[in-house]
């Protein structure tokens, strides 16, 4: 994953964590939709990443993450915390009952990443597990930069984080792969909304919330946003999908969670 997302990213990703929101960020619905898909007993649970928001979802509960600033900064102590790669998973077979993530599959953007990502997830749990994953995926009709920008400018999105992503997703859907380079998503907005003035009269946004697109700014980073179809094509046999859960909030329609069982 280095090549993809370097850790300098996330360090400067855990300093600005808190001027993140929804969907970026899961809400009080997302957790409820989690616990609704891995019930109030799910056992040995391995969360994927440090998501602060999952944390209380079972009381046995490992999470495994390949930043060291992230863990820092996230976790504080909450339970087990394990340095490593999704792509590795340092566990045996078997070794938890569920698997839950936020957002994972976004980080995975190399050809190929996802089916390995999966195989591992698939190995790790154990038969009949379930793994829940909340998936940021682009709308199978892709939308254009112009029409998304239009639609800021026109007032129509509550919040600037539905609007950096659906900007992202606009930019994902160009290409085949569904990868983008989120510095793209910085530049392209530089270029249609180079007046920010108006397009904080227009929304209600402050400065400081349409500034978290700076974050984006200059980064090498490659973000990955695959339609849910897409997606799908990465499942191995060994994985049965459940349900798809959607929330109701601004943009919820591209952040369901996944629910899969691994066969028995
Ligand atoms: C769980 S994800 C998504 C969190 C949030 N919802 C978002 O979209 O940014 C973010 C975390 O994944 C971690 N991460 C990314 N790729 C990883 C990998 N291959 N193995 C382990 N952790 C990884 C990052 O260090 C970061 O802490």
């Amino acid at each position: 994953m280095k090549d993809t997302v370097p850790d300098s990213y996330w360090q400067g990703f855990a300093q600005r964590w808190n001027r993140l929101g929804s969907p970026l960020r899961p809400c009080a619905e997302d957790v409820a939709n989690f616990r609704k898909s891995i019930g109030d007993d799910p056992g040995r649970c391995l969360l994927l990443g440090v998501t602060p928001e999952l944390a209380e979802l079972s009381l046995d509960l490992t999470a495994i993450d390949n930043s060291a600033a992230m863990i820092t900064a996230l976790w504080h102590g909450r339970q087990r915390a394990i340095m490593g790669d999704w792509l590795e998973m340092p566990f045996a077979p078997a070794s938890f009952d569920t698997i839950i993530g936020d957002g994972c599959l976004v980080l995975l953007a190399q050809p190929m990443q996802h089916q390995c990502f999966f195989e591992r997830l698939a190995r790790t749990v154990v038969p009949g597990g379930k793994i829940a994953l909340r998936v940021f995926v682009s709308p199978e009709l892709p939308e254009t930069r112009d029409q998304v920008c239009r639609d800021a400018l026109a007032g129509k999105m509550k919040s600037v984080h539905a609007f950096k992503w659906r900007l992202s997703m606009a930019i994902a859907s160009e290409s085949p792969d569904y990868i983008f380079n989120v510095a793209e998503t910085a530049a392209t907005f530089d270029r249609l909304i180079p007046d920010r003035q108006r397009l904080a009269a227009a929304t209600g946004w402050r400065a400081d919330e349409i500034e978290t697109i700076d974050f984006y700014r200059g980064s090498d980073a490659r973000y990955c946003y695959p339609t849910l179809s897409h997606a799908k094509k990465s499942l191995p046999p060994s994985l049965v999908e459940k349900e798809v859960i959607y929330g109701s909030y601004e943009l919820a329609e591209r952040c369901p969670i996944l629910v899969l069982e691994a066969r028995t």
